[in-house]
């Protein structure tokens, strides 16, 4: 431990300079910012960091608050799976029982304490978090995949005749939205609105507050709809439970619930996409049979986890980390993105982590992602169901003009601009079928999303149904049809 890495916890009796005190020295040496000038490149400074202080560091917030970023795999896991030492109840936090941090902290949405259960825990948790499981183990998994193709196979119609798309806009930022709305139960709801005021309240714009207004009143809506008369829906199930949820806390479950899957989810499949697209290693594996599509996600999920990181946790006592002294009332930020990369487990980054799925991106413990296998489910149809229909997708720009949008939290691809040859438009309601391509260009390895089956009637097609294209051949019959089906239904 260096002597800069005890100011946190110092307990001397002749403390130096309080956290955040430019006295402390900011920059080389010092004390580093996790937002600003300082923090352009995260994921360099994580690394920078994890030399200068190994697998636990103090970093300051925006207002220079205090924190810890735990760099570390075995120390995020540690931190995650110990309720007994840590919480993510923000009111135990030093700087905000002190009053260090103001109410108009930018991270406040993250921060302030709320009824849900990602911030409860023990008996209350397990009382919100039940509820929660509960309403999703009653979703059919079959009927969530064929959900998730007919949307991707509605948003690819959107733009097939072009030879032209922006996958985040017009694919990543739509299809979970789509889902989730089926999934809660108001398909209705779903449209470019629903999309761009989702995006616009997690970005923090201006309208960020009329937007995140626009999407609570769908939810309160459903809400009291479902109340009144329950349904076979995600949200009928959770009026319903056993546990007794009130309104609000309904309304807050389905909001963090449609936030939470929505921006992680649109997150992964872009860098999922974009891993695909611009990476030959990946791209090489996919093309030639030696890696599945969910493969190329579980391995996106390692190197660029959607949640870069989690704000936060909160120890309970004083206690130690990765060599540092923490102590009670201390914020810890559970980092996914450092934690994935850490050399003690992966010495070399570029070697496949096929098989392994030990990483940090759904979190662990009692607060573990219960939503993971929709999440997986929706980057996996999707995927495959795109470069299925699209099979000689390139990029349409050089790969260093790529920019992402990048906070603590996350780091959003902006855009990821594609070309194709023209396809026509394909049914939304049966799986997708290749379109002939000169050969030269055509080379995924897809695992066909769905199973042939009887296609499902859908109440609301995405868009109109046209007839199946005449001259749109068969697809190659790689796997016979059992393996195929036994391999969707395991969701491999
Ligand atoms: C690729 C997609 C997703 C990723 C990477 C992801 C990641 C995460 C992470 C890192 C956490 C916090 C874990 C912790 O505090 O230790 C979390 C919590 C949560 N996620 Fe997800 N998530 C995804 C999709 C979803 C979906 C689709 C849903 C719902 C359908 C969902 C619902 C939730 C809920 C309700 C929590 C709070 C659980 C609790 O505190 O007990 N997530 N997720």
């Amino acid at each position: 431990m260096t002597s800069e890495s005890s100011w946190l916890t110092d307990t001397d009796p002749t403390p130096g300079p309080p956290p955040g005190c430019p006295a402390h020295g900011l920059g080389p040496g010092g004390l580093h910012r996790l937002y600003g000038p300082d923090a352009a490149d995260l994921g360099d400074l994580y690394e920078r960091l994890r030399e200068q202080y190994g697998p636990v560091a103090p970093v300051l917030l925006h207002d220079d608050v205090p924190m810890w970023v735990v760099l570390g795999h075995a120390e995020n896991q540690h931190l995650v799976r110990s309720p007994s030492v840590y919480t993510r109840d923000s009111r135990i936090w030093s700087p905000l029982s002190d009053g260090t941090v103001k109410p108009d902290h930018p991270l406040m949405p993250h921060i302030a304490w709320q009824p849900i259960c990602s911030h409860a825990e023990g008996d209350e948790h397990q009382r919100l978090r039940v509820a929660v499981t509960a309403a999703m183990s009653t979703m059919d998994h079959r009927t969530l995949r064929r959900h998730i193709g007919r949307h991707t196979q509605g948003l690819v119609n959107r733009f097939c005749e072009r030879g032209r798309a922006d996958l985040v806009s017009q694919f990543a930022d739509h299809l979970p939205m789509a889902v989730m709305c089926e999934i809660l139960g108001m398909p209705e709801e779903y449209n470019d609105r629903m999309v761009q005021a989702a995006r616009d309240a997690l970005k923090g714009t201006e309208t960020a507050i009329q937007s995140h207004t626009y999407v609570m009143d769908a939810l309160s809506r459903l809400t009291t709809r479902r109340r009144a008369r329950p349904e076979e829906d995600f949200t009928s199930h959770l009026v319903t439970h056993a546990a007794g949820l009130t309104d609000d806390e309904v309304r807050e479950h389905l909001r963090l619930v449609l936030f939470a899957a929505y921006e992680a989810t649109a997150n992964l499949l872009a860098n999922a996409l974009r891993m695909v697209l611009t990476e030959p290693g990946f791209r090489a594996r996919l093309s030639g049979g030696q890696m599945t599509v969910p493969e190329a996600i579980e391995q996106s999920l390692w190197d660029e986890p959607p949640f870069s990181t989690v704000l936060g946790y909160y120890a309970k006592q004083d206690t130690e980390l990765g060599g540092q002294r923490i102590r009670k009332g201390d914020g810890l930020l559970f980092a996914p993105a450092p934690g994935n990369l850490d050399p003690r487990i992966r010495p070399d980054l570029s070697a496949s982590m096929q098989g392994n799925r030990s990483h940090l991106a759904f979190g662990g413990g009692p607060h573990e992602c219960p939503g993971q296998d929709i999440g997986r489910a929706i980057a996996d149809v999707g995927v495959d169901a795109l470069l299925m229909r699209l099979s000689d997708i390139q990029l349409d720009c050089p790969e260093d003009d790529l920019r992402w949008r990048s906070s603590i939290a996350s780091r959003h691809l902006v855009s990821l601009p594609v070309r194709f040859e023209p396809k026509p438009q394909q049914d939304v309601n049966v799986p997708p079928r290749p379109t002939a391509v000169p050969p030269q260009r055509s080379g995924w390895q897809t695992t066909t999303a769905l199973p042939d089956e009887t296609p499902a009637t859908d109440p609301h097609p995405t868009t109109p149904t046209p007839a199946p294209h005449p001259t749109t051949p068969e697809p190659p019959r790689r796997r016979s049809l059992w393996q195929r089906l036994l391999h969707w239904w395991h969701g491999e």
